[in-house]
């Protein structure tokens, strides 16, 4: 492969896709899409659907598995590392395949808890292959959740804290705006100051959108049973929320 693009789509919402990133796929020859198992053929149908509006010509498309991993493990660290050397190994040999340019379309933007540019510095480190890359930026579920609540993400010159639900659950609330990520465990029911506001979303920009704001101690109730609803109906969910104290 002579080019890899790593091309920001936005986090759900084919709108979201900018200029920049469609000028990108028109160079693409292979795509490659990492699978993460029927629970995610939605997300997998989202890149398709942006590429079918987007390009007026064939374009191959690489699947490649996304190997298992141990959602609750001991050594978090550990298992991650591991399982990112299993999957450059599987990327490595992708883009082996390949002769021209090759893209890889990452949800939302690539700069926010997405592996994928970790595992294309792996696969270069490995010095087996060689190419040039180039990272399009994309809207990230953080920009969505501001925009779809008509909110800014902090308070006038405050710092904004990124994390995830498993770090809020451990740290607390460490700081006056926290914005989680990756909570699959509902981590805000363990934060339990009185005043602190939270702006919750589920699905943004996809078909099944939900939002829910509130003083904390007033709509915890309503997100964590509207959420298992949700997910119980689809069989999968991501949400992103932001907490601020004094909100
Ligand atoms: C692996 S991270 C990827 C983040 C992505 N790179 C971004 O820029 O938004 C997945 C997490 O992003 C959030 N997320 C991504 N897309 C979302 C969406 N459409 N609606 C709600 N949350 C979303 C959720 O917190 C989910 O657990």
């Amino acid at each position: 492969m002579r080019k890899l693009y790593v091309i920001g789509i936005g986090a759900g919402d084919p709108g979201q896709v900018t200029l920049q990133a469609v000028e990108a796929m028109r160079q693409v020859e292979v795509f490659f899409v990492i699978g993460k198992g029927e629970a995610k053929r939605e997300l997998v149908d989202v890149r398709t659907a942006i590429l079918d509006a987007q390009l007026d010509r064939p374009y191959r498309i690489v699947p490649i598995a996304d190997p298992p991993r141990d959602r609750t493990p001991a050594d978090y660290l550990e298992v991650v590392e591991d399982w990112h050397d299993r999957r450059s190994a599987l990327l490595e040999s992708a883009f082996a395949e390949v002769d021209g340019v090759g893209g890889i379309l990452v949800w939302g933007d690539p700069s926010l808890y997405d592996s994928t540019l970790r595992m294309i510095e792996r696969v270069l480190a490995r010095g087996v292959a060689r190419f040039d890359y180039e990272v399009i930026p994309g809207i990230t579920s953080a920009q969505a959740l501001a925009a779809r609540h008509r909110i800014v993400l902090h308070g006038i010159g405050e710092p904004l804290r990124i994390t995830t639900g498993r770090r809020l659950r451990e740290e607390g609330l460490a700081a006056e705006n926290a914005l989680v990520m990756l909570d699959g465990d509902c981590s805000f029911t363990a934060i339990t100051d009185e005043d602190v506001h939270i702006w919750w979303g589920a699905y943004l920009g996809m078909p099944d959108e939900t939002l829910i704001e509130g003083p904390l101690p007033a709509v915890r109730d309503e997100i964590v049973r509207r959420r298992a609803e949700l997910r119980d109906r689809k069989g999968w969910i991501m949400d992103i929320y932001l907490l601020r104290r004094g909100g």
